[in-house]
């Protein structure tokens, strides 16, 4: 890939095992990387660990399911780095259970972290991205926002809905040098999964035909191939990365 400026990248949800790999991974490729945060203690911890590893990023947090707090963080990334110029809305959380006993409180949560976030990171950088007719959007959804997942009501409407938006914000900056995507990744061997109870998580991996958890580092290459400026004709697009878990 080859880079006319130093383009600016923001990943929301930075410090988890996915955020993790993509900030290096865009960091090898060039990018002034803003890592967003939410827990102190835990950004201090990482940033040191990734400061031994010869990475450096930027960290600003910001609770990406607040709309002001997310503008305020714009705020402070376009004075210290300049425009956001490629956005991964990665921050997402999981309040598993069956929905007979699902709370609203465990509703709202997810839908608020990951799908409200995304209208949040958005409506923030979207101007700025159209008024210098460049960006790129990148939205992690999941494999179970394409197909069923027991205890997951709440998790597949929010990881769906993100790709409904995905496809309708692809159309309408698709004359602006803004591309829009989704990345559904399955399974991948991060705390989220590593979570799930290991009888239920052995019996999903035996449904996985590449027959193991994905890698984070192949979520971050995907990343990395759609922030090109090179990937200017791929928008609204959804890319499935499961290990043949589901294929449609
Ligand atoms: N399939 C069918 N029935 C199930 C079931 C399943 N997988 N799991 C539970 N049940 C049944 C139980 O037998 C029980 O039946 P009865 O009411 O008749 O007794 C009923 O459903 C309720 O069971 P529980 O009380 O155990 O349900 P729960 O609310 O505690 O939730 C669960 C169960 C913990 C959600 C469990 O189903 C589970 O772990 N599912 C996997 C969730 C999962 O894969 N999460 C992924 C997290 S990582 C991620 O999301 C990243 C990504 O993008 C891929």
């Amino acid at each position: 890939m080859t880079q006319d400026k130093k383009y600016v990248a923001l990943v929301t949800g930075a410090t988890g095992g996915l955020g993790t790999d993509m900030v290096k991974q865009l960091i090898r490729d060039g990018y002034t990387v803003a890592a967003n945060y939410r827990s102190p203690q835990k950004a201090e911890a990482w940033q040191a660990a990734l400061k031994a590893e010869g990475y450096e990023p930027h960290l600003f947090q910001a609770d990406v399911s607040d709309y002001e707090s997310v503008g305020q963080m714009v705020a402070e990334i376009e004075a210290e780095l300049g425009t956001v110029d490629i956005l991964v809305n990665n921050a997402g959380i999981t309040r598993d259970g069956a929905f007979k006993k699902m709370t609203p409180e465990n509703w709202d949560a997810v839908m608020k972290a990951n799908v409200y976030s995304v209208f949040n990171c958005c409506r923030h950088v979207i101007n700025p991205m159209i008024e210098q007719a460049y960006g790129r959007i990148i939205n992690i959804s999941s494999v179970n926002g394409q197909r069923a997942q027991f205890g997951q009501c709440n998790y597949a409407a929010a990881k769906a809905g993100m790709h409904g938006f995905t496809k309708t914000l692809g159309i309408e900056v698709a004359r602006k040098g803004i591309t829009v995507n989704t990345i559904s990744p399955g399974y991948i061997a991060t705390d989220m999964v590593m979570a799930v109870d290991e009888a239920v998580r052995a019996q999903i991996v035996k449904g996985i035909p590449i027959g193991r958890l994905g890698g984070t580092y192949e979520i971050a290459h995907l990343v990395s191939f759609l922030a090109s400026k090179e990937a200017a004709f791929i928008t609204g697009a959804n890319y499935a990365i499961n290990g043949g878990q589901h294929v449609y």
